[in-house]
């Protein structure tokens, strides 16, 4: 069973359209803050309405994100940000590598430089990994393995306890067919045999291990009982207040 405090982020993708809409998701959520005492709350909408939710967001636990970021600082980068520009308007922690991202040719290299980024910068990463299918014989494992060691051997070991590590599989994200408990299990062990082989099993206990892909306020109880995880990254659900303060819920301890 894992001791560590729960996470449930809000991955908001390209929604809502509105920035009136922005607002009212999160002051619904905001408002049920003293149910969630026990699990941090995270929330990553689109990087334009972070100041003004920002704003809105003082004297509460929940923690504003991106869902990316470019890893150098400033310069001649036409459409890009920069993690002391997200910082300023309160950017604890980002979103990398999500499928969609490395869908439209985000590379292992390129997760790994900004992890290394973030870090330097005090942002939490949170690295999304995952397999675009499962095979008979397990080959996804080594695709997964890849993605990790990818981020690990650009990072010192001493901060390998900063990073959190997002299973996503893709065939679950927006399909409404989630892992099962056993795939996220048998996952969860891969991934602290993965992180052990660089560290220690020590330090593999440390880093937490979310889950994402079709989480919602039905299934999230059961999956988190599992205790192989430390708390789920929702992407549809994470627009819906009702939905998302189920799964918050079915985390606390
Ligand atoms: P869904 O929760 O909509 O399946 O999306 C998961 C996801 O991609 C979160 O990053």
């Amino acid at each position: 069973m894992k001791h560590s405090q729960p996470l449930v982020i809000g991955n908001w993708k390209m929604n809502p359209i509105s920035l009136l809409d922005a607002k009212k998701i999160f002051s619904e959520i905001k408002r049920s803050q003293k149910k969630f005492s026990g699990t941090s709350v995270m929330i990553a909408p689109p990087a334009i309405y972070l100041p003004d939710l920002s704003r809105i967001n003082k004297n509460t636990s929940i923690q504003l994100g991106v869902q990316n970021i470019n890893p150098l600082p400033s310069g001649a980068h036409t459409g890009e940000l920069s993690l002391p520009m997200v910082q300023e308007f309160g950017a604890t922690f980002s979103i990398i590598g999500h499928s969609e991202r490395r869908g439209n040719g985000e590379t292992n290299d390129e997760v790994a430089l900004k992890v290394v980024s973030l870090l330097k910068h005090r942002i939490t990463p949170v690295v999304c990994i995952g397999e675009s299918e499962r095979d008979e014989a397990g080959n996804f494992f080594v695709f997964i393995e890849a993605q990790i060691k990818s981020v690990l051997s650009q990072v010192p070991k001493t901060r390998y306890k900063d990073i959190v590590f997002a299973y996503e599989p893709i065939w679950a994200i927006g399909t409404g067919k989630n892992a099962t408990i056993d795939d996220i299990m048998e996952m969860q062990l891969f991934i602290q045999k993965v992180i052990t082989k660089f560290a220690s099993r020590t330090t593999a206990n440390q880093i937490k291990i979310l889950y994402g892909g079709s989480v919602h306020g039905g299934n999230a109880g059961l999956l988190f009982q599992s205790g192989a995880l430390d708390g789920f990254l929702v992407g549809g659900a994470s627009l819906k207040p009702t939905e998302f303060l189920a799964i918050v819920t079915a985390t606390t301890i």
